[in-house]
C-alpha cells in the first residue's frame, strides 16, 4: 500500500521517531561526505501553488543529495492552474514520477491528490498543516535539548497551520503544549478535539501569552497573516497586539529556553529583532533541518 505524508496523525510515535533518527543519520552522512543515494534514479515532483524559499530549496537539494531528481512545478505554469482536475493530474504525475510533494491551500486538495496517486504524496504545507516543518522543528529540539520528552512547548500567535501541527505533535509524541492565541484566531477545533481525546490534559489554550510562555522550554511563533490571508494583515495587526515574542516575554521562559520560528519572520510583529537574532534563537538550525528530515521522509516513503 502506498503511504503518504499528509498529516502527522497518520503516523505512530515510533514511526515518526524512526524518521527523526534517520534524519540525524543522513545529516551526519551529508556533513561527512558519506554517500547516501537512497533515491538513486528516482524523480520527485515538487508542486507549488503558494510561494516558498525553504521548502523548494530543501526538497530540490535533498532529492539531489539522495541521487534523484527534483522536478519543480508551479500551478501558474502547469495545467493545474488552468483547472485540470486534481485527480487527473495525480494519476498522470504518478505515471512519470516516484513521489510528489505539494504545497497548496486546502487539506482536501492533498487528500484528493493522494487518493488518486499511485506514488507517495508529501504535504509541503496546506492551510491546515505543515508536517515537514514540525518534524524539522523536533529534530532541532532534539539536537539542542537531547530529547523532546518532558519539555513544555509554548505557542504564541495565530491558530494556523503551524499551531495545528504542533497540537497533533504534542498528542502523538506526548509533550506538554501551551498555546496563546487571540480570541477569534484559535487553532482548528477538530484538530484540537482529536488531540484532547488522544492525549487528555497535555494541551492548553489561553489568550495570555505570558501564561503560555512562563517556565516553557521551547517557544514557537509564526506570522500573524499566513499565505492567502494577506488582505487581513491590518486587522490582524490589531488583533495580535501584545503577542510579539520580545525580550520581556521571553524572560518569563526557562533561562535555557530555545526559540523556534519556521520563517519567513516579520520582525517587530510576531517576533522582535533582538529575539530572533538573540542567543535563544535556533531558527537557522531549524531551517537547515528541513533538508535532513525531508530526506528522511522521502527515503522512508519512496521505494
Ligand atoms: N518555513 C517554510 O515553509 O518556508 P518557505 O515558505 O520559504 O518554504
Ligand atoms: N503559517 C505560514 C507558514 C509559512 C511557512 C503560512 O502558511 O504562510
Amino acid at each position: 500500500m502506498t503511504r503518504h505524508f499528509l498529516a502527522l496523525h497518520d503516523y505512530t510515535k515510533d514511526e515518526l521517531d524512526a524518521m527523526l533518527l534517520l534524519a540525524a543519520d543522513l545529516k551526519s552522512k551529508q556533513k561527512n561526505g558519506i554517500p547516501h543515494k537512497l533515491l538513486d534514479g528516482k524523480t520527485v515532483a515538487l508542486i507549488f501553488e503558494k510561494a516558498s524559499t525553504r521548502t523548494r530549496v530543501s526538497f530540490e537539494v535533498g532529492v539531489f543529495q539522495l541521487g534523484g531528481h527534483g522536478l519543480f512545478m508551479s500551478s501558474g505554469t502547469s495545467q493545474m492552474g488552468r483547472g485540470e482536475p486534481i485527480k487527473d493530474s495525480a494519476r498522470v504525475m504518478a505515471r512519470y514520477c516516484d513521489g510528489v510533494m505539494i504545497r497548496t491551500f486546502g487539506q482536501e486538495i492533498v487528500d484528493e491528490f493522494a487518493k488518486y496517486s499511485g506514488v507517495p504524496v508529501i504535504n509541503g504545507l496546506t492551510d491546515l498543516f505543515h508536517p515537514c516543518q514540525i518534524m524539522a522543528d523536533l529534530q532541532t529540539v532534539i539536537e539542542h535539548k537531547k530529547s523532546y520528552e518532558g519539555l513544555t512547548f509554548a505557542w504564541v500567535g495565530d491558530g494556523n497551520n503551524m499551531s495545528n501541527t504542533w497540537i497533533e505533535a504534542a498528542a502523538i509524541f506526548g509533550f506538554k503544549l501551551r498555546l496563546a492565541c487571540p480570541a477569534g484566531y484559535e487553532p482548528d477545533s477538530k484538530v484540537m478535539a482529536w488531540a484532547q481525546t488522544k492525549a487528555p490534559g497535555l494541551i492548553s489554550l489561553t489568550t495570555d501569552p505570558k501564561a503560555a510562555v512562563s517556565g516553557a522550554d521551547v517557544i514557537n511563533t509564526d506570522v500573524w497573516a499566513s499565505m492567502g490571508q494577506e488582505s487581513e494583515q491590518k486587522e490582524r495587526e490589531k488583533a495580535f497586539a501584545g503577542y510579539c515574542l520580545d525580550d520581556a516575554l521571553l524572560a518569563l521562559a526557562k533561562p535555557d529556553a530555545i526559540v523556534l520560528h519556521c520563517l519567513p519572520a516579520h520582525r517587530g510583529e510576531e517576533i522582535s529583532d533582538s529575539v530572533i537574532e538573540g542567543k535563544h534563537s535556533v531558527v537557522w538550525d531549524e531551517a537547515e533541518n528541513r533538508l535532513h528530515i525531508q530526506k528522511a521522509i522521502m527515503a522512508t516513503l519512496i521505494k
